[in-house]
């Protein structure tokens, strides 16, 4: 195993203020520098980003859009993984959402968009005239990038254009459908497209949010809102009412999307998809209707929904679709601590309203020798193994439930009717409902902490909770104004577990509440937040190996009106520490009575570290091994925000980094499109991020 490092004892910076400038903010005695940004080129045979949108069909050599989950891989001298800090990595960053593509196309900066439509899938389409450049940009600024790295004498990193490990991979890119032997020709039926009619390989990955990093160096992409880019097809509809229930449990349209509509919430991709129409427009009665769905794209979306596992060393290599590790809305994938001869457990978040947190144990034991063997150790450890998904009980214990075809609740649930157990992988959210699983307040990043293994998950929030459906793990819910914008569960907070024994094989845990997000004047303030630390719509989770940092980054609905989002840092105990509260609070509106375990940290604890330019999310957090650069990425500055006075035309809320002094003005003369973009923050002293 690994040896438990010892956690800091103090924080060492000054809490940075709330901001609502168009910048990064960061303590005294830190700063920053922009690695790469949406559009930068990844080797020198394109042109140079323009930031105009005037590019071609190059964006598979470009970096994408809506930075998100990121790690650093070292590489030695050879070029073969290492755990030494050599000054020479791959960075491997997941690019999410088209949500703000209009940054990026011609058009950007219009009012209105053209005929008064506007952009991308929030913001409706002419679905009938989308340009094809567009749509292609959209496609392949999708997926992961995967770029070599390196620490120059001045410790300034950079990438290396001239590096052949240099890698996009798009929503186009070429993936093998991978599972358990026993399961695997019943997983590949699923999978049955007129691209591949054995159901062996599929196409592209969308929508990559939180990531994970396998204990052998690979990288996951975590694939969350991949449902909304799926239609119903339009002609003759064979499609099945039991894929119809699955349809309508991940939130596949279950009806055709009118494609004319200004309000449409299709991509409209299917300008572009030279003559398969797999996303949004494929036309059964056109294409043939056999019910093994190998004439046409019924089965496209059961391809997405899953971990995607990339040697991030080796760019020839075919990503692996993890289909035992359940197909859901996959927010992050966390590795509990490794130990030599044990199984190993990944915890996942599914990111949806009222969904679960679920765990995958591994079949294989942890052989430490596995490190550096790529996808081979994948299909060893992720292939093969028991998922489960979580239940947690009023009394502070919960417990893993296994999803199994052998359980009756699920043979004989009504709602959906599964066929066999590879039924169970592909449709998992129906398989935890059927077994009563806990449904939480909108799982997203899990962490594990280095010193004691205990596994945290931030519950960023759920305007869906009410008083009549909390329960101890999901204690609030608001009827009315406590001082939050918004109603239900609007702050969100973070809950954290300890399995029996510390075993990655443990069926049962304690938990507690670690935080809970809110304005430090709101009157339930429940973890006595101060305006130092307090938050809204915790996301990013992540432990820096080096200090035992917990920390923890914001994708905040409910505050943006007094403060952009923002990273913090928390020296964070342990399950347990607090003290079993009961919530009986009226102040201001109505919050549920219950009860919970939870201990206030103070500014001694908890401090605000940075807050992003306008319209961001903060997501994605990696560091060096000595902790004297963390690598944080700044998601979609300029995102429309209405709490920010952002009207309905596209004028730029944020020109950050290029119209920002301290990003460097980072990118071309002569716009300042918003972008995207990884920074890399040290101290001007060279010391440990944070803390001592
Ligand atoms: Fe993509 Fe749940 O954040
Ligand atoms: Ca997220
Ligand atoms: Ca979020
Ligand atoms: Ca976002």
């Amino acid at each position: 195993g690994v040896a438990p490092l010892q956690q800091a004892s103090a924080l060492t910076f000054n809490a940075v203020a709330k901001s609502i400038a168009d910048d990064v903010m960061l303590p005294p005695g830190y700063t920053y520098q922009v690695l790469h940004a949406t559009g930068d080129r990844i080797n020198t045979s394109i042109p140079a980003y323009s930031n105009l949108g005037t590019e071609a069909d190059d964006w598979a050599q470009r970096i994408g859009d809506h930075h998100d989950g990121m790690d650093i891989f070292f590489i030695d001298s050879a070029g073969r993984a290492t755990r030494e800090d050599t000054g020479r990595a791959v960075l491997a960053v997941n690019h999410e959402s088209s949500a703000d593509a209009h940054f990026f196309h011609p058009r950007g900066q219009t009012t209105g968009g053209v005929n008064g439509k506007k952009f991308s899938q929030f913001g409706g389409w002419d679905l009938l005239d989308r340009p094809v450049d567009e749509v292609l940009k959209e496609i392949n600024h999708h997926g992961v990038s995967l770029v070599e790295i390196v620490r120059g004498t001045d410790g300034r990193w950079s990438v290396d254009l001239a590096s052949n490990r240099n890698r996009r991979v798009t929503a186009q890119t070429l993936m093998r459908i991978n599972g358990p032997a026993a399961h695997i020709n019943d997983i590949r039926r699923f999978m049955v497209t007129r691209f591949d009619t054995t159901g062996v390989s599929s196409r592209g990955t969308l929508n990559n949010c939180g990531h994970g990093t396998t204990p052998w160096g690979t990288y996951l992409a975590c694939e969350e809102n991949w449902a909304f880019y799926f239609n119903m097809p339009k002609g003759s509809n064979p499609v099945s009412p039991r894929e119809q229930a699955s349809r309508a449990r991940y939130g596949v349209p279950s009806a055709p999307i009118a494609m004319a509509a200004t309000s449409s919430t299709s991509q409209g991709w299917f300008t572009a998809s030279r003559g398969d129409d797999r996303f949004d427009r494929w036309d059964l009665s056109a294409a043939g209707a056999a019910a093994d769905g190998s004439q046409d794209f019924r089965n496209e979306a059961n391809t997405f929904g899953y971990n995607v596992e990339i040697d991030p060393l080796d760019p020839r290599s075919l990503p692996r679709k993890r289909v035992a590790m359940g197909r859901f809305a996959h927010e992050a994938a966390v590795v509990g601590i490794p130990v030599a001869g044990q199984p190993l457990a990944f915890y996942m978040g599914c990111d949806s309203q009222n969904e679960y947190v679920y765990k995958f144990v591994t079949a294989a034991n942890w052989d430490p020798a596995d490190f550096g063997r790529g996808l081979v150790a994948g299909d060893k450890y992720l292939d093969e193994g028991k998922l489960y998904v979580a239940k947690f009980n009023d009394t502070g214990r919960g417990e893993w439930i296994e999803l199994t075809i052998t359980d009756t609740r699920i043979q004989n649930y009504s709602t959906y009717v599964f066929a066999n157990q590879a039924d169970v992988f592909v449709n998992a959210r129906h398989a935890a409902t059927a077994v009563g699983a806990t449904k939480m307040d909108r799982p997203e990043w899990g962490a594990v902490n280095p010193v004691n293994g205990d596994v945290y998950f931030t519950m960023t929030n759920n305007s869906s909770r009410n008083i009549g459906n909390t329960d101890a793990a999901n204690p609030r819910a608001y009827a009315g104004s406590n001082g939050s914008t918004g109603s239900g569960n609007p702050n969100g907070h973070i809950i954290r577990l300890k399995e029996d024994g510390t075993r990655a094989t443990a069926t049962a845990f304690d938990w507690d509440i670690f935080l809970f997000g809110a304005p430090a004047a709101a009157p339930a303030n429940l973890s006595g937040l101060s305006e130092n630390n307090d938050f809204s719509s915790p996301d990013g989770l992540w432990f820096s190996k080096k200090t035992g940092i917990c920390w923890i980054q914001t994708d905040d609905g409910a505050f943006t009106g007094s403060t952009n989002c923002m990273l913090l840092a928390a020296l964070p105990g342990k399950v347990g520490d607090g003290q079993a509260i009961t919530v009986n609070n009226t102040l201001g509106g109505t919050e549920a009575q219950q009860s919970f375990i939870g201990a206030a940290l103070g500014d001694a604890k908890l401090r605000r570290f940075l807050v992003g330019p306008k319209g961001c999310e903060i997501t994605g957090i990696t560091e060096t091994p000595d902790g004297k650069a963390i690598f944080v990425n700044i998601q979609h500055p300029g995102e429309r925000t209405a709490a920010l006075g952002m009207a309905a035309d596209f004028t730029f809320q944020s020109t950050w980094p290029a119209g920002s002094a301290s990003a460097g003005n980072y990118g071309p003369a002569g716009s300042l499109r918003p972008r995207s973009a990884t920074i890399v923050i040290r101290r001007t002293d060279g010391g440990v991020i944070g803390a001592e």
